[in-house]
């Protein structure tokens, strides 16, 4: 996903700009520029395909670029191919007005089409240098530039987050936004504006985020917002309380390690503020019992991990509260003619809060009244604001492409609320309850536990990094639980894998099973471990070599069929999956180290997938 930083000051811009973009690198991209107003040279303007390195020795640095004003982007392509030229920022053809954007304009071409018939050349095959030629169209209309922005906003369709500097104002630039994300960073003499807090943490704690529809005029000693009528809109500054060193790989070869390794910590800062006096605690849950009761239907929507989430939760839900549970992918339910009314409650987990495809499935099940409920891990992202209801996992910044933390983090939350809920309707006995309750906090230590001795997955992995397919097979939770580790191993180490309900695999799927297919057989669901085993001895047979995960009251029994065993501490069963999943994320990462792959930042991935 692109990334965005701007600055205005009494510093060099060029040379915070680039370490604002560093410090997003990790969100995907292909290539980045910077632009500068200069009182002596106007706009200059620096861009560069490839990795930031090219952008750093093209300016020296940013020394070659003077002035306390600019704009800074990271491209993750949309439209136009990577290069130097479809790189941002974009110049209007005058030279007069530079600006970056991260979203997609889907009128781009009716827009460039009306600005061709005018007269105006273009250089790129981008969307957005569409909007740096309209804008320079309404300027010389309006000779003013937050009017011409307005006049801008009116016209395009689309998503979009911009930065914008002018030649004609050298202590300003503006900010807009809609359906991408943009705060505003509030210095002492100087300000910012940033798609992620990681690029100015550095800077400034005292941050505000924009919302759909406004626009920001940011000089050196002033932020006003305004809002599509171009009136003043009040911002609340929020405290940043995320260090930079959380940010930084704290000694860790990899930023997936280092989050994998914290998942105890995430855990424990999800949960310990949410159960007091052995009773699960939801403050800042707006829905009352009788609502809770009033649901007729619930859908749990998502992509990628977040999805495979619900896929858990959904086993544990239904047995929970009695209740059907529909999980969806996000990109699938806004396309579905969804039966949402206002008896529905529509669950959206999404680490980032930006997945643009969660994003439109939440807005369309409200659109059909639906009450929805978002559990995010970046605050003030664009899901939880929207949401009805909200809900944080406390895992911190995360910052591998691939989640770990997160996933684990809304994992527990999602058995929480599921208690929660529960009890709530009166389907979860006293006994169950606290004994979930019990073991959900005892998750940490027993993570801890397994973290501690990851040698063997260690070794495993130098024994199987050179499949090029890998089954995971499992039922139930262990099916679910499958198929964030088959997702795991295939974004970091890009061998091809499957998860698959092993009681399916005779129905075709095992033709695929020859000498040598590797099977990771997951077997930690206790109550369908027998039938988890006879599909072992079924794919034994046909030659595969199979790798099992299991608990370790079962472990004796297992090491008898398979070619090798992990095994992890026994917790309540529809909680295994949060301890069953490290040795799965252990795996991949290791296979993916094994494999010499960009572990944290995967080829073709993005940290956050704020395009459709
Ligand atoms: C997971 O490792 C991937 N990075 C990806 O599948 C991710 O889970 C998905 O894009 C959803 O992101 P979100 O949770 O930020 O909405």
């Amino acid at each position: 996903m692109c990334g965005i930083i701007g600055y205005v000051g009494r510093e060099p811009a060029a040379p915070i700009l680039l370490d604002g973009l560093e410090r997003m690198e990790y969100r995907g991209y292909d290539s980045a520029g910077i632009a500068v107003r200069s009182e002596t040279r106007g706009l200059q303007v620096k861009k560069a395909k490839g990795r930031l390195k090219a952008l750093y020795d093209l300016t020296h640095g940013g020394a070659d670029m003077e002035g306390t004003l600019g704009i800074g982007h990271t491209r993750w392509a949309t439209h136009g191919e990577p290069n130097d030229i479809n790189a941002h920022p974009h110049i209007s053809e005058n030279g007069q007005i530079a600006l970056v954007h991260n979203g997609i304009i889907e009128n781009y071409l009716e827009l460039k089409e009306h600005l061709l018939r005018q007269g105006v050349t273009f250089t790129s095959d981008t969307d957005s240098e569409v909007v740096a030629q309209l804008l320079e169209f309404h300027y010389n209309e309006c000779h003013n530039m937050l009017e011409a922005v307005g006049r801008c906003l009116r016209r395009i369709e689309g998503s979009y987050a911009f930065g914008i500097i002018c030649a004609d104002y050298p202590n300003a630039l503006i900010a807009a936004r809609k359906d991408a994300p943009l705060l505003l960073g509030y210095g002492d003499g100087e300000n910012y504006i940033a798609s992620d807090v990681t690029a100015i943490l550095k800077h400034t704690r005292k941050v505000s985020y924009m919302d759909d529809g406004e626009i920001a005029v940011v000089t050196n000693d002033s932020i006003d917002v305004f809002d599509s009528e171009l009136e003043p809109v009040e911002k609340t500054i929020c405290q940043v309380d995320w260090d930079v060193a959380s940010a930084e790989k704290g000694g860790y070869p990899h930023f997936m390690l280092k989050e994998i390794m914290e998942q105890p910590e995430a855990i424990r800062k999800t949960v310990s503020p949410r159960i007091r006096d052995g009773r699960i605690v939801l403050d800042e849950l707006h829905l009352t019992r009788e609502d809770v009761a009033a649901f007729a239907r619930i859908f749990i929507i998502a992509c990628g991990s977040s999805y495979h989430v619900g896929m858990v939760s959904k086993y544990n839900w239904e047995r929970l509260l009695r209740r059907p549970v529909e999980v969806m992918l996000a990109s699938e339910f806004r396309y579905c003619d969804p039966l949402v009314d206002e008896r529905t409650l529509v669950i959206v987990i999404s680490q980032s809060g930006e997945t643009l495809d969660t994003m439109a499935a939440m807005r369309e099940a409200k659109r059909r009244g639906g009450r929805t409920l978002a559990i995010v891990n970046v605050v003030g992202s664009s899901i939880a604001r929207e949401a009805d209801d909200v809900l944080y996992t406390w895992a911190g910044p995360e910052i591998a492409v691939a989640t770990t933390k997160a996933y684990s983090t809304q994992l527990v939350l999602m058995d929480l609320v599921g208690l929660y809920f529960a009890e709530e309707l009166g389907t979860v006995d006293e006994e169950t309850y606290a004994a979930v309750l019990a073991e959900i906090q005892l998750l940490p230590e027993k993570m801890q536990v397994f973290l501690e001795h990851t040698e063997d997955v260690q070794y495993l992995a130098s024994r199987y990094f050179n499949h090029d397919s890998i089954f995971f097979i499992g039922r139930n939770l262990d099916y679910a639980m499958g198929m964030e580790g088959s997702l795991k191993l295939k974004e970091i180490s890009y061998i091809h894998s499957e998860a698959y309900a092993s009681g399916e695999l005779k129905h075709g799927t095992i033709s695929l099973i020859e000498q040598g297919t590797l099977v990771v057989a997951l077997g930690t669901y206790a109550p369908l471990f027998d039938k988890a085993m006879s599909n072992v001895v079924e794919v034994k047979a046909r030659g595969a070599e199979v790798l099992a995960l299991t608990t370790e009251d079962l472990a004796e029994k297992v090491s008898k069929t398979a070619d090798a065993t992990i095994a992890v501490p026994v917790t309540h069963p529809i909680l295994q999956p949060s301890l069953g999943v490290v040795p799965l994320q252990l795996f991949a990462y290791y296979v993916a180290l094994q494999r010499g792959c960009d572990i944290d930042k995967p080829r073709n991935l993005a940290k956050s997938v704020t395009v459709e």
